[in-house]
Parts: C-alpha cells; structure tokens; sequence
C-alpha cells in the first residue's frame, strides 16, 4: 500500500517552497522506503528552488539525510528494514565503464528509485538528487542507502550524505591532501568548512580558509583553519601567496561555484599545485583564463563530484572518526528546524547565517 507523507516541494522557478502531502509507494525490486529522522538544508536544493539545476519542477527537495530502513523491495540483500542509513547519491551501479576500471567513486550510471513518488493528483516529482528527504519517507534505490554505527545522531549522520562529504572528499579523495601540504579553501559555508575539516584530518601543515563574511572565518579556525582571509578586504590571491613563502598553495578548493572565485584558485596556487573545483556553477557562468598560463603553471585542475566518495568506503569510516572524537561532526550543525522551516532556512543560509540547518522529523 503506497503511503501519505508530509513532504517540501519546490513548485515552481523562485517560487516559495511549500508543504504537500507526498504520495511513497512501496518498494518495488531493488528499492528502499526509508523513514528519515534528519536532513540538512544545502546549498544545492536552493539551487534546485531557482531552477538553476533543471527545469523539472516540483522537486521534492532535500538530499543531506539519515534515517531507518522501514521496507525493501524483492532482490535487496543489503539492507533490511530496521537499518540507520545515510542516504546517499552515488548507488554505483558496478557495469558502467567507471566501475568495471574500478573507479567506482565515479560511476556514470547511478541509481535512484524507478517508481516515482507523487502528489495526490497524481502529479510526479522530481526527487532532489534522486533523494527527496524534506520528508517524512522518501523511496530510494536501495543502493542508496550506506549503513552506519547507529551510535551517532541523525542530524550529524544526514551531513554526510552531500555537504560535508563533498568537502571532505574535495580535500582527502580529489584534491589528495596529505601531511605536510599547504591548503587554501575558498568559500567557507558547510561545504568549505568540511574541506578544512578534511585538511586538518589529512595533515595539512597551513590551512588558508577564505570568505567574505568573518562570521564564517570564526568558524573555519574552528575547524581547524590555521589562517583566515576576509577577500572582501583583501586580494585572496595575494594574501595566499605571502602565506605560502611567496608561492602559492599547494591545493586550493574552490566552495563557491564563481568563474572569479574560481579564477582566485588558480591563481593562488603553486606551480604544479591542484585546483579543486567543489562549488557549483549556473548554466551561465563562463570562465576565461590565458591558456598560457593554463599550461604554464601545470599541475591539476580538477572537479569533485561529491567529494569523489565511495559511501560504502567513506561513509561508516567517517562516522568512526566521529565516534572516537577525531572529527566533529556536530560542528557542522548551526541549528535544528522543523519543516515548515526550509523557506526560513534557505534565507539564513542566503544570509550567511547558518553553517547547517538541519530538519529533523
Ligand atoms: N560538488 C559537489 O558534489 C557539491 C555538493 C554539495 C554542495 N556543493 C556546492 O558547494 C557550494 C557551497 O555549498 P554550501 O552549502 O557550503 O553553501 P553556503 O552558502 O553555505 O556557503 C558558501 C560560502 O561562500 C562564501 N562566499 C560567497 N561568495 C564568495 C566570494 N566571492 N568569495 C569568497 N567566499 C564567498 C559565503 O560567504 C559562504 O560562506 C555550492 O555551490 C553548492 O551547490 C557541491
Ligand atoms: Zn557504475
Ligand atoms: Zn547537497
């Protein structure tokens, strides 16, 4: 029997979001229903809200949560229902040519639930990120869900499953950071913060955070920045390099998605060094940069997808280096909502109030 939930969706192109009654069907094969206990409000599904992912409007927004495995469909042997899980957008298929060169972490072919949730007229959603969870239940590719130690609270276990991870990931899987490396993180919102976060874990001997908001700055030290930089007041680039011995960082993260900010990152790292691009652009932005010095200036320049993660690798060790008090998690989580609270949530962040609002059901 498909089931009735209480569910945000985005209806229209910067229209506010809205509560709706979300019809869940019940597994079919290789599908999960799963009772969300939290998800984080991420930058994305505002994006999503303004259509500058796709027009495919309603979405059922949020996609950053954790909650137990109520029912499973034929054919799926790993989970059962009773399971705390991490929701996850990368259900690596195993076939694609990624996975069969055994590069899982890039697989092109992931998978979401078949069946679609819906409206009770019937109207079929868009799930954001193939998730969906500013909702009581949401239906997913049983691929979808990573069990972890259920010790942790779902609020913080939620962060994994994109922000956070797509921050870590950007320093530790990406941007390879190791001990001793020189890092600068530009844009320090929960995404940012994480890639600090993943500095520190790796070793990282200087962390250069940057931000125009000194709120965030704070916050970044926190999480292990060794330096800040406000770049409303001072030349990012410049700044880095009198950081840097003159030189540059070794691996600069761009957390924003701008072509300047972007052109900062590139700037502001060594000879050699890595550009990391984890920030999300719009359709319309375009990049120009001399190929000289595309070419002249070598190293890396490279996008993360997701913080190029195995969930099945990466998230349960993640939880275990929260577990034993080696990477606060809990940081992460400005404030708990309710929600009714996704539209509040999403001018906070648009305010650079919050790290992560959470809503928790
Ligand atoms: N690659 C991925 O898989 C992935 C996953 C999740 C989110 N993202 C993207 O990462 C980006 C950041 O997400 P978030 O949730 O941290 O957002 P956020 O809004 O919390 O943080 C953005 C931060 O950038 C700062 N900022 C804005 N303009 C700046 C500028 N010109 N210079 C320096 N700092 C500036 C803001 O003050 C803020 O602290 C978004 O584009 C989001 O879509 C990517
Ligand atoms: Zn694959
Ligand atoms: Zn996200």
């Amino acid at each position: 029997m498909a089931q009735e939930v209480r569910g945000v969706i985005a209806p229209g192109k910067d229209e506010p979001v809205r509560i709706e009654t979300i019809v869940v069907p019940d597994p079919g094969p290789g599908e999960a229903v799963v009772r969300v206990q939290a998800c984080g409000v991420c930058h994305t599904d505002l994006h999503y809200k303004q259509g500058g992912i796709s027009d495919d409007f309603p979405f059922l927004l949020g996609h950053e949560a954790a909650g137990v495995v109520e029912a499973v469909g034929d054919g799926v042997t790993d989970v059962e229902p009773g399971d705390f899980v991490i929701l996850n957008w990368r259900a690596v298929c195993g076939k694609c040519r990624a996975c069969l060169r055994g590069r899982p972490w890039y697989c092109f072919d992931t998978h979401n639930a078949e069946q679609k949730m819906t409206l009770t007229d019937g109207t079929e959603l868009s799930p954001a990120l193939g998730i969906g969870a500013f909702a009581e239940k949401t239906l997913v590719a049983a691929g979808q869900c990573t069990k972890v130690d259920p010790d942790v609270a779902p609020q913080v276990a939620g962060l994994l499953g994109c922000g956070v991870m797509a921050g870590i990931g950007a320093a530790i899987n990406t941007g390879n950071v190791g001990r001793g490396d020189t890092v600068a993180v530009i844009g320090c919102g929960g995404v940012g913060d994480a890639a600090v976060a993943g500095s520190h874990l790796a070793g990282a001997a200087r962390i250069i955070a940057v931000d125009i908001d000194d709120r965030k700055l704070e916050t970044a030290r926190t999480m292990g920045a060794t330096h800040t930089v406000n770049s409303r007041e001072t030349d990012p680039v410049e700044a880095i390099r009198d950081l840097t011995g003159g030189f540059g960082a070794d691996v600069v993260i761009e957390a924003v998605g701008r072509p300047e900010t972007y052109k900062q990152a590139f700037y502001a790292r060594d000879l050699a060094g890595t550009v990391v691009l984890v920030g999300v652009p719009t359709p319309e932005m375009k990049l120009e940069l001399p190929l000289l010095d595309v070419f002249g200036r070598g190293g890396a320049l490279k996008s993360s997808w997701y913080g190029d993660c195995l969930p099945s690798r990466d998230f349960p060790m993640l939880i275990d280096l929260h577990l034993q008090g080696r990477l606060d998690l809990g940081a992460f989580v400005t404030e708990t909502i309710q929600l009714d609270e996704v539209e509040k949530a999403f001018e906070r962040m648009h305010h650079g109030d919050v790290l992560r609002s959470v809503v928790v059901l």
